[in-house]
């Protein structure tokens, strides 16, 4: 079991936990992910290293709750309380490759999952320039830790209450018309923006890489789940990704099989919250008796 240190939460759905691995913490890379389990009932659910501390022994995680598994991590995840099992790390390391100008684009899930492969792209000598999206000024999170690592930042919110008003499409189009010697493009988030950031680059010739995030089980390349086609041939995220050339991923059998269990997983999370609705009825009866 793992214990939580610490945890922060950055808006109604996203949160930050810090988990004591210290053996993890040591092996980690940058683009590398676990496989996670809440409790010996849970499921199996990946989530990337989001940052790793060999000196203090943790690794963070950075989770947006979105259905049965996450919501109930954002309900029980408290420090002092335990990870059942922490799998990791997972997936081949992002490759860092010769300094050069590279762009790092992160929305939705993706923010905190593209910080050290752009620390890493810093340390290697690269200029770098992160450009970041979220819904609105009050749910923009590390900031400063981006700044930190890159030469610019543009924030991207839809409704324009900071930075750019619009999507990251937008910031990267802007990137991409101001500085004509990007080497690399590197693109993390829904599979759709991925694919729209993809689109952008590849008419101008820019190497592009994105983490494909498809339905994983086992992480070890036994189940097939995360199976992707990429430049026709067939791949298994978990193994031989999650990072890909994004010019050659197939994006549209990515998003149908991302949706292929949605009546399930809706069915999962209305039993959880039926489960958690009579547990805290029954511990609002028991205090009062
Ligand atoms: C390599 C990788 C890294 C990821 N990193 C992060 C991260 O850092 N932070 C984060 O919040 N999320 C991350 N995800 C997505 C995260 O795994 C899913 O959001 C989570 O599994 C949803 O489970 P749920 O029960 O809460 O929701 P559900 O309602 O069960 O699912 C919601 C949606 O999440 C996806 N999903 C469901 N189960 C899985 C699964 N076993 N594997 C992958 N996707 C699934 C499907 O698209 C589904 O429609 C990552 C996914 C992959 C493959
Ligand atoms: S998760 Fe099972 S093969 Fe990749």
């Amino acid at each position: 079991m793992y214990r939580i240190l610490a945890r922060e939460d950055y808006s109604d759905v996203t949160f930050m936990i810090e988990v004591e691995h210290p053996m993890m913490a040591r092996a980690a890379r940058p683009g590398q992910f676990v496989i996670v389990r809440l409790n010996d009932q849970g499921e199996r659910i990946p989530l990337t290293l989001a940052d790793f501390d060999a000196a203090r022994g943790t690794v963070t995680l950075v989770v947006q709750a979105v259905g049965k598994t996450t919501m109930q991590m954002k309900a029980e995840c408290r420090p002092g309380s335990v990870l059942q099992s922490l799998v990791g790390p997972m997936g081949m390391p992002s490759s860092v490759g010769r300094p050069g100008k590279v762009v790092g684009v992160g929305g939705g899930l993706g923010v905190a999952p593209i910080y050290p492969q752009l620390r890493a792209h810093k340390e290697n000598g690269s200029y770098v320039i992160a450009v970041l999206g979220f819904r609105s000024r009050d749910l923009v999170f590390w900031e400063d830790r981006f700044r930190k690592v890159c030469d610019e930042l543009v924030l991207c919110t839809d409704d324009g209450s900071a930075g750019l008003k619009g999507r990251v499409t937008d910031g990267l189009h802007q990137v991409l018309e101001h500085h004509r010697d990007i080497t690399e493009v590197i693109a993390i988030g829904p599979a759709v923006m991925m694919k729209a950031c993809s689109e952008l680059t590849r008419e101008r010739g820019i190497r592009t890489m994105v983490s494909l995030n498809p339905i994983m089980v086992d992480g070890t390349g036994m189940c097939g789940g995360c199976r992707v086609t990429v430049a026709g041939k067939m791949k298994y995220a978990c193994v031989d990704g999650p990072d890909f050339d994004g010019h050659q991923v197939d994006f549209e059998e990515l998003m149908r099989r991302l949706n292929r269990f949605r009546g399930d997983e809706k069915a999962a999370l209305e039993r959880w919250r039926k489960h958690a609705a009579s547990c805290n009825l029954r511990r609002g009866i028991s205090e009062e008796s």
